[in-house]
């Protein structure tokens, strides 16, 4: 079919409805199957809101904004509970009222005015302002996860904004894109979306799978101008749509000092999607229990979210089974809980260690204090003036008697990407084990634990935009269950008497007590919300916004970068000529941008460099480049009060 095309470039409203119409009929679960957009006749409230969207806005990526379908059927389910001292299976749900909305759903929602025939909700308008990404909990209806034999919830909602779908593959935006797939219409207004090359007319941003997806060709360099007049190099032009995303985060609406506030403190801590908010409230509301240990629903119900989150940790980092994933409090508690473990049942006075300059503390203590009480020997790779680790160097500190090379990924004070699978490579061919601190780095690229191939991988889910408190530790299957216990107590046992007591292998074995059950189904809806967006996507967008942010930067008379590696990820660390770092930090701050300063738990590393402190802006998918902008001209206006 072809299209009328109006004056701003768009199809004209009776090629819409048509096209509406196409659509809702082909879907099974829609009501009712003809629309109209005549205010006379019945409408489709979702094919009204998409012609209304883009009649008003002039935009294609506006349908990011469409209501959502309902979900279809609520059925009856079943839940096993798993292990533990469980029950066997029960059912539940006898009607769908167990799927009432949470009480916080969305204001004006009713749900006794929005019952279609099959009992459930929908029309379910988004608001507008306020997008949301769209963002659903799997493990609430995961077609693909091994635990759905046994959980099976239905599709519930967390929040009216952004009702499931029934299964992932029958999304709207896939129904949509099949519908519209023949048909050859002509949106053609794409200046905010440039073309990446590859594109044609019939494809559309809005209904790309990943709709952030961020292509390098479609980068370009423009010329603009800096604060104080030079025409510099700007990047420009990208797709990813940092400006929406930012949307899904709250707290990023808060102004500081009456400045909207701009978070740079991303390596500290990352801000929190309401997915994740969301999803920790949701947990609270409907399924709070402790888990593994009673044949009661909401065990059942808490287990399976619990273990569904492990199974996402594990998806994200490419571990060949949830027996490698344990949650732990964060990067320091794996740290220390495999020195503890392994380091301190295998490592004998003589035995060396190997950290590289550029880690954080967290890094360095425990194993000084295992080389302390064991008489081992720390060894530490050094670095070059960027602050780039010299691999030279570290083959030589390779020998025999080296049994452990513990690493970090990322740099916290500089950004240094290590070479990291190189360093893992060289290590193992030196016989040594090895462990990578990922706190750094899973929030910037893939972390593939079979392709990077370490013994142990720790990271913390504060610093991958979900909760404190949680995060996990990935070990080698055969290498976790050699290990003996961290803590010991409930949960991690399968027997006990006086006399003898058998552990349960891993991860349960390293699980001791009431775990951070709730954080830790947040991490997994924090999973899930950056494998929406997409880790490479992410990447991408990021490098080229700390090229954006390196570029000006440098150019501020007095400002010494400090950390100057080719590949870098994330961290801007600097001082300014003639201020402190703290006063460097309060001038930020009244301008609203969260900035840190200090050694930022780092000392060696910045010795190294030459400095005590630095001050560090970090920066996360949800910065812009207007962010950057009032960073940056904030030094500019402290540079001319002094120079
Ligand atoms: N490790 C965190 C930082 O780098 C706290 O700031």
């Amino acid at each position: 079919m072809s299209t009328n095309i109006n004056n701003n470039g768009l199809p004209n409203i009776d090629d819409l409805q048509h096209l509406a119409n196409e659509l809702f009929k082909t879907l099974p679960n829609e009501f009712p199957k003809e629309i109209s957009l005549s205010p006379d006749k019945a409408e489709h409230p979702r094919a009204t809101k998409i012609a209304e969207t883009i009649l008003q806005t002039g935009k294609i990526g506006a349908l990011d904004q469409i209501p959502l379908a309902a979900p279809s059927n609520l059925q009856p389910t079943q839940h096993s509970f798993s292990g533990f001292g469980a029950s066997p299976t029960v059912s539940n749900y006898e009607n769908t009222e167990a799927f009432a909305l949470p009480p916080n759903a969305g204001a004006g929602f009713d749900p006794k005015d929005e019952k279609s025939s099959s009992g459930v909700q929908e029309n379910h308008d988004l608001n507008m302002d306020d997008p949301h990404t769209g963002f659903h909990d799997i493990n609430l209806n995961n077609e693909n996860s091994q635990l759905n034999e046994k959980s099976a919830f239905p599709s519930l909602s967390l929040n009216n904004q952004y009702l499931p779908f029934q299964t992932e593959n029958s999304s709207f935006e896939i129904e949509l894109q099949a519908a519209l797939a023949f048909v050859d219409t002509q949106f053609k207004k794409r200046e905010d979306f440039p073309l990446n090359g590859n594109e044609t007319t019939t494809s559309y941003y809005f209904l790309e799978q990943n709709p952030f997806a961020f292509d390098r060709k479609s980068t370009n360099i423009a010329v603009g101008n800096s604060f104080d007049g030079k025409e510099i190099n700007l990047i420009k032009g990208h797709h990813f749509n940092a400006e929406l995303v930012k949307k899904d985060f709250p707290i990023l609406r808060e102004t500081v000092n009456g400045k909207p506030l701009v978070w740079f403190d991303n390596a500290a801590t990352t801000q929190k999607p309401q997915s994740v908010i969301d999803r920790i409230a949701y947990f609270y509301e409907h399924e709070n229990s402790n888990i593994h240990r009673a044949a009661h629903e909401l065990a059942a119900r808490a287990s399976d979210a619990y273990e569904a989150a492990r199974e996402k940790v594990k998806t994200f980092l490419n571990a060949s089974s949830v027996n490698e994933i344990v949650f732990v409090r964060g990067a320091t508690e794996g740290i220390n809980l495999v020195a503890s473990t392994w380091g301190d049942q295998n490592l004998n006075s003589g035995d060396e260690i190997i950290v590289s300059n550029l880690e954080h503390h967290a890094n360095i203590v425990p194993w000084k204090r295992l080389a302390d009480k064991k008489g081992l020997k720390l060894r530490v790779i050094p670095v070059d003036d960027d602050g780039q680790i010299l691999l030279d160097e570290y083959a030589k500190l390779l020998n025999p008697r080296t049994r452990l090379v513990a690493f970090t990924q990322v740099s916290n004070a500089l950004g240094t990407v290590t070479p990291a699978k190189k360093i893992v490579e060289m290590a193992h061919a030196a016989g040594a084990k090895v462990l990578i601190d990922g706190a750094q780095s899973v929030s910037h690229m893939k972390v593939d634990v079979q392709h990077l191939n370490p013994d142990w991988l720790v990271f913390s889910g504060h610093k991958l935009f979900g909760p404190t408190g949680i995060g996990a530790l990935y070990g080698k299957e055969d290498l976790l269950n050699e290990m003996q216990p961290y803590q010991s107590g409930g949960n991690m046992i399968q027997d006990v008497t006086f006399e003898e007591i058998k552990y349960h292998k891993a991860p349960n074995r390293f699980e001791a007590g009431t775990g951070n059950i709730a954080d830790a189904i947040g991490l997994g809806a924090a999973i899930d919300y950056v494998t929406k967006l997409g880790i490479e996507a992410i990447g991408q967008y990021e490098h080229y916004l700390l090229e954006y942010a390196t570029n000006l930067l440098k150019q501020i008379p007095g400002v010494r970068l400090i950390g100057t590696a080719k590949d870098k990820a994330s961290v801007l660390s600097f001082n300014l000529q003639g201020y402190s770092n703290d006063q460097v930090g309060q001038a930020l701050n009244k301008e609203g941008v969260a900035v840190r300063t200090g050694h930022h738990c780092a000392q060696p590393i910045l010795r190294r460099m030459g400095v005590e402190t630095t001050v560090r802006p970090s920066l996360a998918f949800y910065n812009t480049t207007q962010d950057v902008d009032t960073f940056i001209k904030t030094l500019w206006e402290l540079k001319k009060v002094r120079f």
